[in-house]
């Protein structure tokens, strides 16, 4: 099980969100490619498959939608997917992360990976291209580098013939550039949801590049809940995927799409509207200090300092945790009820998700899974940049729908197959919320 201190630290604190941070592409003395040859690549490559372009039909094959069983690793830390990469097809399983727009797996070069964890032999690939430069990436606690390269990828039964992907490189891999068990389990790499806006490698997204495959521009996410089960396994069954629309027998009622802010699409965001703490309503500011970030890859929730003051103020002996800046505690022994909403509907978090465990072995105060995150940095007025950080202590909790086109991001309620209580669909009481993850260190990297 991951520690939750150790992992938030790493994950929100050597993070800044106060600008964008511009990422260089490296050129190696050896190549002989330079920024503007990824420029004009990616450029290529948008024509080719881009969602707004011309249609991209691969051997006249009709538009479909595909659900993908995905893995729970570490009690809802992360929740992995099938891909194969290369010819003949090499297998792995990766994060899905919401906030990268990229696709990264270790290669065989990483001699400090965990020994059971699938590498990829770019070597035993007969159709991959690699541009033999590096990308200097800010990374949560410092750069990092990998090699950019193309090849055929596929996921569930779609394939992208000429995907860019990133090898992370030994330095990436080392112990102090990544929280503990980031890459733990099975998984050996991130598949990147956001747009190509955002994209590292300045190239289109697997998702965006399989254009008019997919039978609608959405990806859906129903997450399994591991939290506070003693006897969960290190992987356990995560739920479904679904690419290309979704799937009718994970959800009741209507999925309520909420528009994203308008502009060129990057991270899948909305506006916070209302927050609910054990019945009574709490003070957020509005705005741009109420913009939120989806990440289906951070298993809390994070936002800045007043409003989870606020929070935690409406929970009876929540405190500060002295050790840990930023993190809260409440009465083991409460259930904290929370709910979220960003223009429609409020949906209310299960308190298991908000309980994250004691604060040390046998203390009856347990930390709180919504952290302030504003101590880090204060997302300044009109940057642009979320202050919210809405991680699958929420997303477990609803069906929740990623929409290219118009942006949006939809909720609807669990069905029972979905471990939610479909029956007791009502407009008055609505049970069960919330679903993704992501670590959201790619929330800076804004190109
Ligand atoms: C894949 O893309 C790269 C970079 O654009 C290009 O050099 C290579 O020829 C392409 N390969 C195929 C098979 O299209
Ligand atoms: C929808 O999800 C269920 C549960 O995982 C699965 O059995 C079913 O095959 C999926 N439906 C489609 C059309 O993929
Ligand atoms: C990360 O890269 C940036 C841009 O190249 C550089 O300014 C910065 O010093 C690097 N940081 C570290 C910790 O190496
Ligand atoms: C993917 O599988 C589904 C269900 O088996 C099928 O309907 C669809 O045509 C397939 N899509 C592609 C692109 O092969
Ligand atoms: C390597 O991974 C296995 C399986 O996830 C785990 O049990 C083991 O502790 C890991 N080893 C190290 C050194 O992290
Ligand atoms: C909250 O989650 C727990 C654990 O998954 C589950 O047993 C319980 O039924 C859920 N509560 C509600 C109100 O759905
Ligand atoms: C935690 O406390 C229990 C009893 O309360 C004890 O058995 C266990 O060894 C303790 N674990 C650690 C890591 O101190
Ligand atoms: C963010 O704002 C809070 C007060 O709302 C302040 O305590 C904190 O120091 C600020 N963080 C930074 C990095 O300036």
């Amino acid at each position: 099980m991951f520690s939750l201190p150790q992992f938030a630290l790493a994950l929100f604190f050597p993070v800044a969100f106060a600008d964008p941070i511009h990422v260089p592409l490296t050129r190696r003395s050896s190549g002989n490619r330079d920024i503007n040859y990824y420029i004009s690549a990616a450029k290529h490559l948008q024509d080719k498959y881009s969602i707004t372009g011309k249609p991209y039909s691969p051997h006249g094959k009709r538009a479909s939608s595909v659900s993908i069983q995905t893995i729970n690793l570490e009690e809802d830390y992360e929740y992995l997917a099938p891909v194969s990469i290369g010819t003949p097809p090499q297998s792995f399983n990766v994060i899905l992360d919401t906030t990268l727009s990229d696709l990264w797996v270790a290669d065989t070069s990483c001699t400090s990976c965990n020994s059971t964890t699938p590498l990829f032999a770019p070597s035993k690939s007969s159709s991959i291209t690699s541009a033999n430069a590096d990308a200097n990436i800010p990374y949560i606690a410092g750069n990092v580098t990998g090699t950019i390269a193309q090849d055929v990828v596929s996921m569930g039964n779609f394939t992208v013939q000429n995907q860019t992907f990133c090898m992370l490189t030994p330095a990436m891999m080392a112990v102090d550039h990544l929280p503990d068990g980031f890459l733990a389990g099975s998984a050996s790499g991130i598949m990147g949801l956001a747009f190509s806006a955002v994209s590292i490698t300045r190239s289109t997204p697997f998702w965006q590049a399989l254009g008019s495959q997919l039978a609608a521009p959405e990806m859906a996410f129903y997450l399994t809940r591991f939290n506070g089960d003693s006897s969960a396994k290190e992987e356990e069954p995560g739920g479904v995927f679904t690419l290309g629309g979704t799937n009718s027998t994970l959800f009741t009622g209507d999925i309520e799409f909420l528009n994203m802010p308008s502009g060129t699409p990057t991270f899948w965001l909305l506006t916070m509207s209302a927050i609910t703490v054990q019945g009574q309503s709490v003070q957020i500011t509005a705005g741009n200090a109420a913009l939120s970030v989806f990440d289906t890859a951070t298993p809390v929730i994070g936002g800045p300092t007043a409003g989870v003051n606020a929070i935690w103020a409406a929970v009876p002996g929540s405190a500060a945790v002295v050790d840990y800046p930023g993190f809260f505690s409440f009465p083991c022994s409460t259930s904290v009820q929370v709910t979220l909403s960003f223009g429609g509907k409020a949906w209310p978090i299960n308190a298991t998700d908000m309980n994250a465990g004691p604060i040390s072995n046998g203390s009856s105060q347990c930390f709180g899974a919504i952290i302030d995150i504003g101590l880090a940095s204060n997302s300044s007025s009109g940057s642009g940049n979320p202050s919210w950080v809405i991680g699958d202590t929420f997303l477990k909790n609803v069906y929740s729908v990623f929409r290219a086109n118009p942006p949006s991001i939809g909720f609807a309620q669990l069905s029972s197959v979905a471990g939610g209580s479909g029956e007791r669909e009502s407009s008055t009481r609505i049970t069960l919320p919330v679903m993704m993850t992501t670590t959201m260190m790619a929330v800076m990297c804004l190109l």
